[in-house]
């Protein structure tokens, strides 16, 4: 079967890898792709925000599944363009895609469906939210409703920082809309679960550094590492997030005639009364997919199909029983300003220890330079996070690239936990 991956990351680098070891691939075509991606797919030059031109290409070259990456195209609904010309794609409509789309949406589908997330208000009138936040008091979390890169929330401890962050996202603009939440406490986590519209299959577990510097300080950012599986994460408290907030979501999704399918990343934080939902996001995670590629064992090409074709029932993803470590690269400045086109003079050579992911990287001639925040994700596998991360670390002490920088603690949480025996 020929594919079409759309997207240009990490996270579309490590599943074109995971997917050319499929046997049932045929040509695998990328768009727009980057270096990485182009050295396992045909790059085509393809404007994904123009569904109708990748109709076109799918028709012209008989793609038999389109595997869309970001949110953004699927917010926009290319996959309902693709499948209303029969075409099957893994990855949500336009409208149940308003699940990472507005946070208002999903909020109120929780509310519906009686699933555990912080008790919220919407707003569209700056003074009235205002209002509604000098009432609650600090800490409190202001959230612009719609898509923001990850950079439309403020969990603001004091009132002033609250104020101030309405004032900024209720700015006049026309649309302008905000979820206003109470403040939860507790580890976060990150739970994947492939999805056909009725069904939900666990994906694994993850957990994400999203700020830029060690120790968890700096910025928010995209994020700039990732490990897998997430201990913190028991059965038990799996089995409880699937039964009490994914499988109410498939369910409410279908009653509203919008059924959801693709993968459904739920962002868990453990409360002391259980796992809630902070947010759902409607694609694999970046740079919590090149985790879990590396440690897949099944098949990813007839999985993705299943999704697709709206029939997971044979669905069984087996892990290898081992732990993933991804740590991205990111160039100086970022998530600020930074400069394009430094050269990255060497990478570590893939192999058994440590695979270097592709995002934000271009190739000028035969010179790679980098031409993103984030550049390249250096993901290994070991018996557990700690080995998963040497191996990691060593790699990266392989790349010349003065010009980058990246956190030298990821997985440390797991670590910790791992040594204090407090996890198995
Ligand atoms: P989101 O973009 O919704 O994932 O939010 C970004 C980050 O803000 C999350 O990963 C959390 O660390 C934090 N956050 C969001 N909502 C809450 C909440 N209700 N309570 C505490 N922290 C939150
Ligand atoms: N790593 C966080 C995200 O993909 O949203």
């Amino acid at each position: 079967m020929d594919i079409l991956l759309i997207g240009s990351g990490g996270r579309e680098h490590a599943l074109a890898w995971k997917l050319t070891s499929s046997p049932d691939l045929g040509r695998l075509y990328a768009a727009p792709g980057n270096p990485g991606i182009a050295s396992l797919a045909e790059i085509v030059p393809l404007d994904v925000t123009d569904a109708g031109r990748v109709l076109d290409f799918c028709r012209s070259r008989a793609i038999g599944l389109v595997v869309v990456g970001p949110e953004a195209p699927l917010v926009a609904g290319l996959a309902d363009v693709l499948r209303a010309a029969g075409i099957l794609v893994f990855g949500p409509s336009g409208a149940a895609a308003r699940l990472e789309g507005s946070k208002g949406f999903t909020k109120d589908l929780c509310a519906r469906m009686d699933i555990p997330t912080a008790a919220y208000r919407r707003f569209t009138d700056r003074e009235e939210a205002l209002a509604y936040v000098r009432a609650q008091g600090a800490p409190i979390v202001v959230k612009a409703d719609g898509l923001a890169a990850g950079k439309g929330v403020v969990v603001a401890t004091a009132i002033d920082e609250a104020l101030a962050a309405v004032e900024a996202a209720l700015d006049g603009t026309p649309g302008a809309a905000i979820v206003v939440e109470d403040c939860l406490f507790g580890e976060e986590a990150s739970l994947f679960c492939l999805c056909d519209g009725e069904r939900a299959v666990l994906f694994g577990t993850a957990q994400d550094h999203k700020r830029a510097f060690d120790g968890d300080q700096g910025p928010n950012t995209g994020g700039m590492g990732a490990y897998s599986p997430a201990l913190v994460l028991t059965p038990d408290l799996t089995e409880e997030a699937m039964r009490r907030i994914v499988e109410p979501t498939l369910l409410g999704m279908r009653a509203a005639g919008t059924p959801f399918s693709g993968v459904l990343y739920a962002g868990l934080i453990l409360t002391e009364t259980g796992p809630q939902l902070i947010e759902y996001n409607v694609r694999f995670g970046d740079p919590e997919c090149q985790t879990l590629m590396m440690r897949l064992d099944s098949d990813l090409l007839p999985l993705l199909l299943a999704c697709a074709r709206g029939d997971l029932s044979e669905a069984r993803p087996v892990w290898r029983e081992e732990a993933a470590v991804c740590v991205v690269a990111a160039t100086k400045g970022y998530p600020g300003a930074f400069a394009k086109g430094s050269p990255i003079r060497q990478l570590p050579e893939d192999d058994d220890r440590a695979i270097v992911f592709h995002a934000g990287t271009k190739l000028l001639g035969d010179r790679l330079v980098a031409d993103g925040g984030r550049v390249l994700g250096v993901t290994a596998t070991g018996v557990d996070v700690a080995e998963a991360a040497v191996k990691a670390y060593a790699a990266l002490e392989e790349v010349d690239w003065p010009e980058g920088f990246w956190r030298t603690d990821i997985g440390h949480r797991a670590i910790a936990r791992d040594a204090d025996g407090t996890a198995a």
